[in-house]
């Protein structure tokens, strides 16, 4: 676009603050903590030089409010529909739950990466019309992290976050704070997601050529958007800073590297801290996925940093030359993580990842596991047991899948013949399994999947029995049968 760049600051989200405290049955001796986020309608500008563009966000935010919260420290969210009962983007009425029976605009919003019980996931069906609310609890029962929340409302989940209705929530913990690794103003989040903007400032959706049946496979935008701005740019001083990336597009991947060959010390991924700091000239972000990175600009003083997606530079860091001391530190081991034996899963479920063609071989509707979202469960796993799930994607492009209310590790990607499994549904590999790259050998709640592949994860299936759900995190298709509930079946006694 021909946008002046870096005329904008960042901005960084509030951080959300508790309205008060409440009691709640899982904890007779305590109050909790209460907050409230009230979706709403509101404009913003995303540039100097463009109009104000419509937008709904938590609290009338985009990114909304951070919620900080400390591991052991559980709090309750009232997640308020405030929002206009009209939707402002192209809905499609044959996706499964966006059926014109249903109100236009429900929301329902899950923390993703949280391990919460069901009741309070943010279940794809319990959506909600403007005018009604629903409480959720958070036990904050996990290591630190940055998750991220977000709308998940049934076949309507794409629309809804690209209007704006996401946001950062960050758990921390002891041990991580004992690392000294940079805090307060100098630890912050970096929220990533593309658009398609109009040179009014409107927001645009994309559209099939079938109006009656607008759904597209992907969406992907002309410009990007860092903390909801558009080539933003924010001063920083000759230190460390923690960033916390996090991809928040609909289908679009990020492709991130600095100017001036300034590395990103990656520290975590998806679910907290690696073993040890990688040095990364590259990262890459599949939807939904995060990368926490230490950012040294200590040798840059009074020059300019630029971040790229691919060749684009989307926002400068200006390297002010004052410096107040950096005290912060950045430790040779991070924690350290136990890797997860897959000869101690009690089963192995091998899920294929599946397009479902029309004559012309457009796709109408993507499958997990043959299936679609109406039909019966069929992943039961039991509380504390462990799986590995292999996913074999049948497609021509990667998927990034995501589980609800578990962690898990990536074991290996492994090519297999596709001719074969056409053919009779065996899977024969043709060739050595690879092992994840060290970035990916944390612990994650999103993972690639590559085409011609099966990516095989494990997972401990900790957490309260329920019905919860896993789903790909490309936003067309998981709100286009791209995404299947499973139950958590109480521990076997
Ligand atoms: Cu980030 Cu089920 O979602
Ligand atoms: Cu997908």
């Amino acid at each position: 676009t021909s946008l002046t760049r870096f005329v904008d600051r960042l901005p960084i989200p509030p951080t959300a603050h508790a309205a008060g405290k409440r009691a709640h049955p899982a904890y007779p001796d305590r109050m909790l903590p209460y907050y409230r986020m009230e979706m709403r309608a509101f404009k913003a500008r995303l540039h100097r030089d463009l109009p104000a563009t419509p937008l709904w966000g938590y609290s009338g935010l985009s990114p909304g409010p951070t919620i900080d919260t400390m591991r052991g420290e559980p709090l309750l969210i009232d997640w308020v529909n405030a929002l206009p009962t009209q939707h402002f983007l192209p809905i499609d009425h044959n996706l499964h739950g966006a059926e014109r029976s249903q109100p236009e605009v429900r929301v329902v919003t899950h923390v993703h990466g949280a391990r919460v019980p069901a009741a309070s996931d943010g279940y794809p069906e319990d959506g909600y019309a403007p005018g009604h609310s629903a409480l959720y609890h958070y036990p904050s029962a996990q290591d630190a992290a940055t998750l991220w929340y977000h709308d998940h409302a049934m076949g309507i989940t794409r629309l809804n976050i690209y209007a704006g209705l996401f946001g950062t929530f960050i758990v921390r913990d002891a041990e991580e704070q004992a690392l000294g690794l940079p805090s307060g103003d100098f630890d912050l989040p970096l929220i990533l997601c593309d658009r398609l903007i109009a040179k009014d400032g409107q927001l645009y959706y994309p559209v099939s050529d079938d109006p009656s049946a607008p759904w597209v496979t992907e969406c992907h935008g002309n410009a990007v958007l860092c903390n909801g701005k558009l080539y933003p740019y924010l001063d920083v001083e000759p230190r460390r800073y923690r960033l916390r990336l996090i991809n928040v597009a609909n289908t679009s991947f990020f492709d991130l590297s600095l100017s001036h060959e300034v590395p990103f010390k990656q520290i975590g991924s998806d679910q907290g801290l690696l073993p040890v700091p990688l040095t990364r000239s590259r990262i890459e972000l599949y939807p939904a996925e995060r990368a926490d990175v230490v950012v040294d600009f200590s040798d840059m003083a009074g020059q300019s940093v630029q971040l790229h997606h691919r060749s684009e530079a989307i926002m400068e860091f200006r390297v002010h030359d004052h410096e107040r001391r950096d005290t912060s530190a950045l430790p040779a081991t991070l924690r350290s993580i136990k890797r997860i034996d897959p000869a101690s899963a009690v089963r192995d479920r091998v899920l294929t990842l599946g397009e479902l063609d029309d004559a012309n071989g457009n796709a109408m509707a993507m499958l997990l596991g043959g299936k679609r979202w109406s039909d019966p469960v069929t992943e039961d796993p039991r509380q504390n047991s462990i799986e590995t799930w292999s996913f074999v994607n049948l497609t021509g492009d990667a998927h990034p899948i995501h589980l609800h209310l578990v962690r898990f590790q990536v074991i290996d990607r492994r090519p297999f013949d596709l001719f074969a499994w056409n053919a009779d549904r065996t899977l024969k590999f043709t060739g050595p399994a690879q092992l994840p790259p060290p970035h990916e050998a944390g612990w994650k709640d999103t993972v690639r999947a590559d085409p011609g592949m099966v990516t095989r994860i494990a997972m401990h299936f900790e957490g309260e029995p329920g019905r919860y759900v896993w789903h790909c995190h490309f936003l067309e298709h998981e709100d286009n049968d791209m995404m299947r509930p499973y139950q958590l079946l109480p521990e076997q006694t």
